[in-house]
C-alpha cells in the first residue's frame, strides 16, 4: 500500500512550488486513476515518488506498507518496489536494450538480497514479456529507447514492469502516442499483472484508456492536490465536462 501524506513539494531551487498539500491512497490490489490538467503536478508526483532529485520535499510523508520512503535513494526505492513508467522515456545511447535490461533486474535482485538470475533464466523471461508485448526481439538489440517511436518506447517501460514485477506500478501518461492496437497490447500487458498484492497509479489524460484498464478509483488533480475522487464514471464526467468544476474547487 501506498500512502502520501499532506505532501508539499517545490522545485530544488525553491522558485516554484508544485504539489501543495497532496494526500492519496493507493491500496493493494487497487488501480487508481489520476486525471488533472496540464501543469497540476501530476509528473512531479510520479518523480517524488520515485525519487528523482530536482525536487525539494517540504512537508509530508511518502509510506509503501508503512515505511517511509522518502529518505531512500532512487534505486533503494525500486528494490522496495516502486517502478515508473516515464511520460518521456529516456534515449541512453550506447547501451544495449538487453544489457540494460538484465543490469536493471539484477541490481534489483542483489538490493534484495536475492541471487542473479542466470542468462538463460533472464533471456527466456525477457523474450517471453517481450513476445506479450508484441516487441520485435531485434529492438532488444538496440541501444535502449534510441530512435524507438513513441509506441515503441511505451512497450519498453511497460517490458520493463513486467520483468521487475513492481508493487507499486506508476504510469505517467503511458497511453500518449500509442496506436489504437498499441494501446490494446499495452493494457493487456498491465492488466496481466494486476494482482492483489499490487497497486496501480495510471496517470492520463484519456478515458479511453480506462475502458481498457478498467480503475477502481479515479483521482482529479489539480494545482498540486487531489481535489475530487470516486468511481470510474468520474472519468466519464470529465471527459464531457472537462475540469472546470473542479479547477474553482482548489
Ligand atoms: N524543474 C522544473 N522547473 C520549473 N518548473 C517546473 C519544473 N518541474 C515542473 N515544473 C512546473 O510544475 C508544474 C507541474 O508540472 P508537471 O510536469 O508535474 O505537470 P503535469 O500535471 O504532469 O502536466 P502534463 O499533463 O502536461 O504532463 C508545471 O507548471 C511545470 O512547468
Ligand atoms: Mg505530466
Amino acid at each position: 500500500m501506498l500512502e502520501i501524506k499532506n505532501l508539499h513539494v517545490a522545485i530544488e531551487d525553491g522558485s516554484k512550488k508544485i504539489l501543495n498539500g497532496l494526500n492519496l491512497t493507493v491500496h493493494n490490489g487497487e488501480v487508481a486513476a489520476i486525471m488533472g490538467p496540464n501543469g497540476s503536478g501530476k509528473s512531479t508526483l510520479s518523480y517524488v515518488i520515485a525519487g528523482k532529485p530536482d525536487y525539494e520535499v517540504l512537508d509530508g510523508e511518502i509510506l509503501l506498507d508503512g515505511r517511509n520512503i522518502l529518505d531512500l535513494e532512487p534505486n533503494e526505492r525500486a528494490a522496495a518496489g516502486i517502478f515508473l513508467a516515464f511520460q518521456y522515456p529516456i534515449e541512453i545511447p550506447g547501451v544495449a536494450t538487453m544489457t540494460f535490461l538484465k543490469a536493471a533486474l539484477n541490481a534489483q535482485l542483489k538490493e534484495k538480497g536475492q541471487d542473479v538470475l542466470t542468462t538463460p533464466e533472464f533471456m527466456r523471461r525477457t523474450f517471453a514479456a517481450a513476445d506479450k508485448l508484441e516487441i520485435n526481439r531485434d529492438m532488444l538489440k538496440r541501444a535502449l529507447n534510441v530512435g524507438f517511436s513513441g509506441g515503441e518506447k511505451k512497450r519498453m517501460e511497460i517490458l520493463q514492469m513486467a520483468l521487475l514485477e513492481p508493487k507499486i506500478c506508476i504510469l505517467d501518461e503511458t497511453d500518449s502516442g500509442l496506436d489504437i492496437d498499441a494501446l490494446r497490447i499495452v493494457s493487456e500487458g498491465v492488466n496481466a499483472l494486476r494482482s492483489p498484492d499490487r497497486g496501480f497509479l495510471v496517470i492520463t489524460h484519456y478515458q479511453r484508456l480506462l475502458n481498457h484498464i478498467v480503475p477502481d478509483v479515479v483521482h482529479v488533480m489539480n494545482a498540486g492536490r487531489i481535489v475530487k475522487s470516486g468511481g470510474k464514471e468520474l472519468a466519464l464526467e470529465l471527459e464531457a465536462n472537462g475540469y472546470r468544476d473542479y479547477q474553482t474547487a482548489a
